[in-house]
C-alpha cells in the first residue's frame, strides 16, 4: 500500500499484513494486522513515528524512498513490529537522530544493536518544536512493555499511541469512523495484550484525559477519527464494573463433563445470569480472552487425566491468570474416573485471580441427581453473588 495522507503534512506509512494469523507464536489474527508508521513534515524538521515488522520492512522503505531527509525517528516501543526496521531506517539517514524515552535506550541497543550515539531519551512532558508543528512525548508505561510512550501534536491535535488503542484489523480503510467491528478488534486486542496492565492503564489514560483529540494513530489497526469511542471503551474496560455473566472454559472426554456444563448453563440462564460456554478443543482463545474483559465469574470445567486437569483445561487457566482480568468469583467443576486432583491443580494455576472461590462440583463417572443439585446450588451462588455486583464496583 502507498503513503496516505491523515492531514496535510501528515502521512501514514507501514504495512497491511492481510494473511497473518498468528502473533506472537500465540494469538489468533483473524483478520490479519497492520503495522503503522507516520510521517510528520514541519517546517523545519521531518520525522518518522515508529517502523514496520521486518516480515514486511521492504514496503516501509520502498515508501521512504521519495523522503530526502529525516531529522528524527520516534521510537514509541521497542518490540520488533514497531522498532525491527529502526537499523535499516537509521542506515538510511545517517543524519537523524533516534527518540525514546530513557528505559527504551538499553532495550533498542540490547534487542537491535542501535549505535547509542544516535539515541536521544526524551522526558516525560518534553516537547521538540518541528517549526510550526510540536511533538510532545508522554511517558506511559506497560502499553505494553515497561518502555513505552505516545506522542501528542497539539497543533493537530494528533495522539500517536502505538500498541495503546490498537487493534490487530487489516483494512483498506485509512479510518475507522463509526465501524463496530474495529472496537470489537480494539477490544480483543486490549484482552489479549492489554488487560494484564489494567491499573497502569487506568493511570494512563488520566494523563491522556485533558488532551484535546481529534485523531488518535495508532500502530496496529485504522485511525481513530472520533476518538471519543474509543476512549470511552477503554474507560470502561479499565473501570472495576464487572458484568452479570459467568464465562465457562471446559473440556469433555466422555461426555461426563458435557452434561454438567449443559445443565450449569441452564440453571445460570433460569437464574438471569448470563454465560459464555467455551469448548476449548475447537474455541479461538481471542473471544475466550474478550469475554474474560467484562465477566464477574469464571467457572472451569474439566475432566480427569492421569489424576490432574486436561492439558487443554490448564492452558486455559494459565491463560486467565496471566491475563489478570477483572473477575471477582470462580468455581470448578468436572469428572473423573477412578481418582481426581484436578481441582487441587487448578486452584494452584491462578494465583494472580483475585477471587472468592465459590465452590466445587466434581461427580465420579456420569452426573446424576446428587451433581444436579449440586450444580443448582453452585447457581443459585453465582446469582445471589452476582445481584450486588454494581453495589461492590
Ligand atoms: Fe505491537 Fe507490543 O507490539
Amino acid at each position: 500500500m502507498n503513503p496516505r495522507e491523515i492531514i496535510d503534512g501528515i502521512q501514514w506509512m507501514g504495512a497491511v499484513d492481510w494473511h497473518r494469523r498468528l502473533f506472537d507464536a500465540l494469538i489468533p489474527l483473524p483478520d490479519g494486522t497492520s503495522y503503522n508508521a507516520y510521517l510528520v513534515r514541519g517546517a523545519r524538521k521531518t520525522v518518522l513515528l515508529d517502523t514496520v515488522d521486518p516480515a514486511m520492512g521492504d514496503v516501509l522503505m520502498r515508501q521512504l524512498e521519495p523522503v530526502q531527509n529525516l531529522d528524527y525517528v520516534v521510537s514509541h516501543h521497542t518490540e520488533q513490529d514497531h522498532s525491527g526496521m529502526l537499523p535499516a531506517v537509521l542506515d538510511k539517514y545517517p543524519g537523524a537522530t533516534l527518540l525514546c524515552t530513557s528505559k527504551a535506550k538499553p532495550m533498542l541497543i540490547e534487542h537491535l544493536g542501535v549505535d547509542a550515539e544516535r539515541i536521544r531519551t526524551m522526558a516525560d512532558g518534553e516537547e521538540l518544536d518541528l517549526g510550526g508543528r510540536t511533538l510532545r512525548f508522554v511517558s506511559t508505561p506497560w502499553v505494553h512493555w515497561p518502555e513505552t510512550m505516545v506522542t501528542y501534536l497539539p497543533e493537530d491535535r494528533i495522539l500517536f499511541s502505538c500498541d495503546f488503542f490498537g487493534s490487530h484489523l487489516a483494512t483498506s480503510a485509512l479510518f475507522a469512523g463509526e465501524d463496530p467491528y474495529v472496537l470489537e478488534a480494539a477490544k480483543r486486542y486490549y484482552a489479549e495484550i492489554m488487560m494484564p496492565f489494567r491499573r497502569i492503564i487506568t493511570n494512563n489514560m488520566q494523563k491522556l484525559r485533558d488532551l484535546d483529540i481529534d485523531y488518535i494513530a495508532p500502530s496496529h489497526g485504522p485511525v481513530f477519527d472520533q476518538p471519543r469511542t474509543i476512549l470511552a471503551a477503554y474507560e470502561d474496560w479499565v473501570s472495576p464494573r464487572v458484568a452479570n455473566q459467568v464465562v465457562l472454559p471446559y473440556i469433555s472426554m466422555h461426555g461426563s463433563t458435557q452434561m454438567m456444563v449443559d445443565h450449569l448453563v441452564a440453571a445460570l440462564v433460569d437464574r438471569g445470569v448470563g454465560v459464555r460456554p467455551f469448548e476449548l478443543s475447537t474455541t479461538d482463545i481471542g473471544m475466550l480472552a474478550m469475554a474474560l474483559v467484562d465477566a464477574a465469574t469464571l467457572v472451569i470445567g474439566t475432566p480427569t487425566v492421569h489424576v490432574g486437569p486436561h492439558p487443554s483445561v490448564v492452558s486455559a487457566t494459565h491463560l486467565a491468570n496471566a491475563l489478570r482480568p477483572k473477575l471477582r468469583y470462580a468455581a470448578v467443576i468436572g469428572s473423573y474416573g477412578w481418582g481426581t486432583k484436578a481441582v487441587e491443580h487448578i486452584s494452584g494455576l491462578i494465583p494472580q485471580l483475585k477471587v472468592e472461590l465459590l465452590g466445587t462440583v466434581v461427580c465420579k463417572g456420569m452426573p446424576r441427581e446428587e451433581a444436579f443439585a449440586a450444580l443448582d446450588t453452585l447457581a443459585d451462588t453465582i446469582r445471589d453473588k452476582h445481584a450486588g455486583l454494581n453495589d461492590a464496583g
